[in-house]
């Protein structure tokens, strides 16, 4: 498909535009293995070492069964300022697909999301499972999930997108949040959903950008790819926090203990609902797996949100019908 660079100008801005494409085009993976991520060199042969302990049968093909198991998890969080025609909205949240890593997960997602109920869905990025390279097919697979979607469909990238995957996204009915918002109105109420470009490697994100033009009193929930902006988030007024990115550890030991997760936000803000400075969040487990597509410990999640409004906030939300998180 054409790319329409003339309308990410006028989106993003030039200058933007402009810094995104040239870090894609980069090697994207030295910097990865570079001195900022990997300080040793002895850190990267770890790092090989352990991806070919993982790609060994037995540790692999279970650890890829466990990537398809994807579960539905579910949250209720009440809200002093939620406007009244929003008490009970439901989003659906998605992250982190990286599917053309996994072609069986449209099956398996399609399948999942088709009968739930929801009033909008979200995806917060990372649609491509290199970080690198082709990038039609994500954007593709993205556009075949979409037709399981009821609901209208709002996105941003993450660190694995290339700006390049919008024109077909959003042509198969996915609208691409690129340092803007989008107004829900339900009987004169407004609800305000901002979304920013990748905050963790690109580090593109620009707050004030996509609230330029926002009705300033409204309740506003953020897109974001990864848990890093929340020092942001609280700077804009944002009432809830919806990301992905850390895939909760995605290889975890027993308990979902992480054993890594690449993440600069704050540590409790990696999996599931947090609270940060008085913004709350949830960060999703994602729906998929990255690197070595396998799970262990940490099932792959979409998740329903319902909203309530209340004079009082509650002190707990619910995950699900068996987990409690108090919060
Ligand atoms: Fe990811």
């Amino acid at each position: 498909m054409k790319i329409d660079y003339e309308n990410l100008i006028e989106r993003l801005g030039s200058v933007a535009l402009s810094n995104r494409m040239n870090t894609q085009a980069n090697d994207h993976a030295s910097h990865f293995f570079g001195h900022k991520k990997l300080k040793h060199r002895s850190l990267y042969f770890l790092y090989i070492l352990a991806r070919k302990l993982l790609q060994s049968p037995l540790v692999y093909k279970r650890g890829y069964k466990n990537a398809l198991n994807v579960q539905v998890t579910q949250t209720e969080l009440t809200f002093t300022n939620l406007p009244k025609a929003f008490d009970g909205f439901r989003i659906l949240h998605i992250s982190d697909l990286h599917m053309d890593g996994m072609p069986e997960l449209l099956e398996v997602l399609t399948r999942i999301i088709q009968p739930l109920e929801y009033d909008l869905c979200v995806f917060t990025g990372d649609f491509r499972e290199g970080i690198l390279g082709a990038y039609e097919e994500p954007a593709r697979l993205a556009v075949e999930l979409r037709k399981a979607i009821h609901a209208e469909t709002l996105a941003v990238l993450g660190n694995h997108d290339a700006v390049e995957m919008v024109s077909t996204m959003e042509a198969g009915g996915l609208r691409l949040l690129l340092n803007e918002h989008r107004v829900i109105e339900r009987n004169g109420e407004k609800l305000v959903i901002l979304g920013v470009d990748d905050p963790h490697y690109y580090q593109a994100d620009d707050l004030e950008r996509a609230l330029a033009g926002s009705p300033p009193d409204a309740f506003k929930i953020l897109l974001a790819h990864s848990p890093e902006i929340t020092h942001k988030a609280l700077a804009a007024g944002v009432d809830f926090y919806l990301c992905g990115h850390t895939h909760a550890g995605q290889i975890c030991l027993p308990g979902r203990k992480p054993i890594f997760t690449v993440s600069r936000g704050p540590k409790h803000c990696k999996s599931g609902l947090w609270e940060h400075n008085g913004v709350r969040g949830y960060t999703s487990a994602g729906a998929g797996a990255s690197s070595v597509p396998i799970r262990y410990n940490c099932p792959p999640e979409i998740t329903i949100h319902t909203l309530r409004r209340s004079a009082k906030t509650k002190k707990h939300a619910k995950f699900g019908s068996s987990r409690m998180c108090v919060f």
